[in-house]
């Protein structure tokens, strides 16, 4: 990192501060400011706006330009060229597979789509209208019981098999969660079925009927999960890192980083996006609705819209437009009022002062959740969907972390509370 170096002057302190800037490869550069708290000064930055976190080389997102790169490669070409398990292995690894690479690792995911038996008791605990990402967390930290001791974190293949694990077996997992809430029997996944068919086949197929996965649901599932599959240090990635930099092992920090992104404000969000598009319900209805969300003393905001980092249109959601098309039509949906609402609320919101004076766009939740209702996912499975595909960008960076220099994440704060009082 080439070195420059910023002044710090703080009134009252006749010191100033000298501290490194470093410069990387793109992007904003970032003032190390490791050194101010032996100067006992803390900086302060709530919601880590202008902080960058760490040091990391698997996505790259330019928010002013709806830029998305993961390991340079930009989100669209993934997209039209690639599928969800060689963008997954891209994350891994740093460079797209040899057809051999790609081979082995399909078939090794494969081969890990089994849960434990046992797992299968879990789910009884549950009450069957339990929400799916409360299932999720449960279930995912509790293979950490299973893989735990056979576990060390320094060990780079014991790292690799852990991601190979959770990687194959989310989808399995977010099946047997959907099964468990409709009272069906879990469906075993097929070896011989592609990751997202297989996914499909274990969600809508039943011991009494085995039907063949329709490709375009398949493949719109695939760019669903690849679309998903790493954003930067977003919450729930943060949370992940946070929870690795203890030590702790890769399942529990999974089901750390499914925690994070269960909230409307992060993956909730396509949940929220139906339930909102509901609540509307009419497009005559659709200018209270901007008010609403325009109205500093009302807490409704426009789900699926604005971003901490795209000012502009989200990448994501121009490919997942396409997709809903693509779907929609297969479906012979095209007149889906679902999507002729979103339709029109992008088109007002887009030329309203409010919302292009602040940059809020259509982000990555905007069109997935129409698409998932088109495949007959119910609402609240969205966000298992957006965990299941995020699962290889979290574990990514999980990785990237513990296989370098790191240290326990432990933020200081800004202490406003009493000064020192007797009892
Ligand atoms: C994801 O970080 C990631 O990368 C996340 C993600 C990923 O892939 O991991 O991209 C996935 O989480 C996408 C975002 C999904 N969330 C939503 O769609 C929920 C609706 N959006 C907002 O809650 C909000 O836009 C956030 C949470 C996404 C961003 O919040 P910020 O960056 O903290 O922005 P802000 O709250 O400071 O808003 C800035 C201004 C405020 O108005 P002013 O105080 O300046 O007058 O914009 C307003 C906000 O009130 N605003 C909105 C709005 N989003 C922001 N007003 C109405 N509707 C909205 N959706």
């Amino acid at each position: 990192m080439a070195e420059k170096k910023a002044q710090l002057k703080i009134d009252g302190i006749d010191q100033t501060f000298s501290l490194p800037v470093y410069s990387g490869t793109m992007g904003p550069d970032v003032i190390d400011v490791r050194g101010l708290s032996s100067q006992g000064i803390f900086t302060y930055d709530p919601g880590y706006v202008s902080t960058a976190s760490c040091e990391s080389q698997i996505t790259y997102i330019d928010g002013a330009n709806g830029v998305l790169l993961h390991r340079g490669y930009p989100i669209e070409q993934l997209a039209e060229k690639s599928d969800f398990l060689e963008t997954a292995y891209l994350l891994l690894h740093g460079e797209l597979p040899t057809s051999e690479q790609k081979d082995s690792f399909t078939n090794t995911i494969r081969h890990h789509t089994m849960v434990h038996d046992q797992i299968r008791t879990f789910f009884k605990g549950f009450r069957r209208d339990a929400h799916p990402m409360a299932v999720m967390c449960g279930v995912v930290g509790a293979l950490s019981a299973f893989y735990h001791d056979s576990l060390d974190i320094r060990e780079d293949h014991h790292r690799q098999v852990a991601a190979h694990r959770l990687i194959a077996k989310m989808p399995t997992l977010a099946a047997m969660v959907y099964k468990y809430s409709i009272g069906q029997p879990f469906m075993y996944p097929r070896n011989e079925l592609s990751y997202s068919e297989n996914f499909l086949h274990m969600m809508f197929n039943t011991p009494c009927e085995d039907k063949a996965v329709n490709p375009v649901l398949a493949q719109a599932m695939d760019k669903i999960f690849l679309l998903h599959a790493d954003h930067e240090q977003n919450a729930s990635t943060s949370t992940v890192r946070l929870a690795g930099s203890t030590g702790a092992n890769p399942f529990a920090c999974i089901a750390a980083g499914i925690a994070a992104l269960w909230g409307p404000a992060h993956g909730g969000a396509n949940e929220a996006v139906l339930k909102m598009l509901a609540e509307i319900g009419d497009e005559k209805n659709i200018d209270t609705y901007i008010k609403k969300a325009k109205d500093k003393n009302d807490s409704f905001r426009l789900m699926g819209f604005g971003h901490r980092v795209y000012k502009n249109y989200d990448p994501r959601a121009k490919v997942m437009k396409q997709t809903c098309d693509e779907v929609l039509s297969e479906l012979g949906l095209e007149d889906d009022p679902m999507l002729k609402m979103a339709m029109k609320l992008e088109k007002i919101a887009l030329e309203d002062e409010y919302f292009v004076q602040r940059g809020l766009y259509p982000n990555v939740d905007f069109y997935s959740g129409i698409i998932l209702k088109a495949i007959g996912i119910p609402t609240e499975l969205f966000t298992v969907i957006f965990a299941t595909g995020r699962t290889p960008g979290w574990i990514a960076h999980w990785n990237e972390m513990i296989s370098g220099d790191y240290r326990i994440g432990r933020p200081r704060q800004l202490y406003t509370g009493n000064t020192p009082r007797d009892y």
